[in-house]
């Protein structure tokens, strides 16, 4: 052989072994990342919930709906329906998941939905059982319940006299907040020009005033009665000043107001300046009240206009879209 050829041969065994090496680094990267990848999705939460049983929308909506702490408790434990019957409600709030898991053993022929809403608005709870103090600086959103209380010397600091050509009684016994009397007048004036003459029969009460009018009705009623329809002092949203209670003039008696044709103009018309009915009909497991056709409460006109369109109460309202969502 002559040297030349030798080369050749050499330079061929060569390429030979270099390709060979490419092939195998190429196999191993692609097995290697094939098993890297596999490695990092078992760390996932959509891998860890499919293992426990959930379907793999489900563990989507876990993921989407709640947050690591929560996620890690679920992983923790059987899998269960139930987690996913509350996560798919509207108003759901991640951090009573637990509540609504606990309330829902104590009450299964309640519906998902009303669960939610009584956990998430406290009344889970019996009523006064747990209280917080109400958040005035929240003005007209500010709530005020069975389970959140304004202090015995908290008033409105901006009242206004409400006219006696809309109100009963004697001058000066009707109030309201200033700006939310601003928008009663527009509500006011376009319920007259649709043919109704609205009468406010109550309005701002004080402290003690509420006080009197409870132990009253206590005193005629017992508790319980008493707590169906008038609010203990501190607890009556009629001390914040954003609140009036109407009726027609044409149709004066509190009690058949419901069935009047201006209650049903205000039902359809009032969110368009801020007023809401703050106890309607079917909802006294979440507002503690008896309902209260005449009880309109101003809560300003992009909050009233929620409420409205998805027919909720102002305390389901409070809990998602100021306490939960405004975080
Ligand atoms: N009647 C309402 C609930 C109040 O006393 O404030
Ligand atoms: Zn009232």
């Amino acid at each position: 052989m002559t040297t030349i050829k030798r080369k050749k041969l050499k330079l061929k065994k060569g390429a030979y072994i270099l390709l060979v090496s490419i092939i195998i680094f190429i196999i191993t990267l692609i097995f290697g990342l094939k098993f890297y990848k596999e490695y990092k999705y078992k760390q996932t939460y959509e891998y860890k919930l499919t293992t426990i049983g959930y379907s793999l929308d489900d563990a989507q909506k876990i993921i989407d709906k709640v947050g690591d702490e929560t996620i890690n408790y679920i992983l923790s434990n059987p899998k269960n329906d139930l987690i996913i019957d509350f996560i798919n409600e509207k108003y759901f709030i991640e951090n009573n998941l637990n509540d609504y898991l606990e309330f829902y053993k104590k009450q299964e022929d309640e519906t998902f939905t009303d669960i939610v809403a009584m956990v998430n608005t406290h009344a889970n709870n019996k009523w006064y059982e747990v209280t917080f103090d109400t958040d005035i600086n929240l003005n007209e959103k500010m709530i005020v319940n069975k389970f959140y209380a304004l202090n015995k010397e908290y008033a409105p600091t901006d009242l206004k006299d409400i006219s006696l050509d809309y109100s009963y009684g004697n001058e000066g016994d009707n109030k309201l907040l200033s700006y939310a009397y601003d928008e009663f007048m527009n509500l006011w004036q376009a319920a007259n020009d649709a043919g109704f003459y609205l009468m406010v029969t109550s309005s701002y009460r004080n402290y003690e005033e509420q006080e009197s009018i409870y132990e009253e009705r206590k005193a005629a009623q017992g508790e319980r009665k008493a707590d169906e329809t008038a609010a203990r002092p501190g607890h009556s949203e009629h001390q914040t000043g954003l609140v009036v209670d109407m009726t027609s003039k044409t149709e004066p008696i509190e009690s058949d107001f419901k069935d009047s044709k201006a209650y049903n103009w205000l039902k359809e018309n009032a969110y368009k300046y801020g007023f809401i009915e703050r106890y309607p009909e079917d909802k006294t497991y979440i507002t503690g009240y008896a309902p209260e056709s005449w009880h309109w409460r101003y809560v300003g006109s992009d909050a009233a206009k929620v409420i409205h369109d998805e027919n909720i109460t102002y305390d389901e309202y409070y809990a998602y879209y100021i306490e939960y969502k405004n975080k």
